[in-house]
C-alpha cells in the first residue's frame, strides 16, 4: 500500500468511526421510549391512615408524571381515588376505589346524603363496600392495590390503575 492510498483508507475509516460514534446515541435517543419502563405498577403515598375515619370515604388526587412515547409531562392530577378505612382489626384496614365509575367513566362522587358513592352521570348508586345498589353499572367499584405501612403513623400507599368500562369482569387497561 503506497502512502496515497494509506491516506485515503485511513480517512475512510476514520469517517465511519465518527459517523458511528454519532449515530448510536442518536438510535439510542430515538429508542430511548420505547425501551423505558411503564410507570404503572408503583404505588404512592396517598394519606396517612391517620387521617381517615373508619367508615368515612375520602377522595384523593393521584399526582402523577404522564409520558407518551417521545414527551414527559410534569407531575399533574391523573385520576382519584376514594379511600375507606375500614373498623378496627379488619383485613385490609384500607380500602380503595378507583374513581372511575365503571359504567362509562364518569367521575364517582358522594351522593347528597353522603350515604352512598353516586355517579351523576347516569345514576350509577354503590355502597361503601363497592357493590352495586342498582342495576346501572356493569359491575361494581373497581378496587385498586392498598398497602398500609409500618410504624407509628402508618402511610396508605396505593397502586392507582384503570380499567376497561361497560364490562362485566374488571380488566385494567394496559
Ligand atoms: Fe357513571 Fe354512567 S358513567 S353511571
Amino acid at each position: 500500500m503506497n502512502r496515497r492510498s494509506f491516506h485515503r483508507y485511513g480517512t475512510i475509516l476514520l469517517g465511519n468511526v465518527v459517523a458511528l460514534t454519532l449515530t448510536v446515541p442518536g438510535v439510542g435517543y430515538l429508542l430511548d421510549p420505547l425501551r423505558r419502563k411503564s410507570k404503572q405498577g408503583e404505588s404512592q403515598r396517598l394519606a396517612k391512615l391517620s387521617e381517615l375515619t373508619v367508615g368515612k370515604p375520602e377522595a384523593f388526587a393521584v399526582i402523577d408524571e404522564r409520558q407518551d412515547a417521545w414527551v414527559k409531562y410534569p407531575r399533574e392530577p391523573v385520576g382519584s381515588v376514594w379511600l375507606v378505612r375500614q373498623p378496627e382489626g379488619m383485613k385490609p384496614e384500607v380500602v380503595a376505589f378507583a374513581a372511575e365509575c365503571p359504567h362509562l367513566g364518569c367521575a364517582v362522587n358522594l351522593d347528597a346524603e353522603g350515604k352512598s358513592f353516586l355517579c351523576p352521570c347516569h345514576t350509577s348508586r354503590f355502597d361503601f363496600a363497592g357493590k352495586p345498589e342498582n342495576s346501572v353499572p356493569p359491575r361494581g367499584m373497581d378496587t385498586l392495590d392498598v398497602e398500609v405501612t409500618s410504624g407509628d403513623d402508618p402511610e396508605v400507599r396505593v397502586r392507582f390503575q384503570r380499567f376497561r368500562t361497560q364490562e362485566k369482569e374488571k380488566t385494567p387497561l394496559a
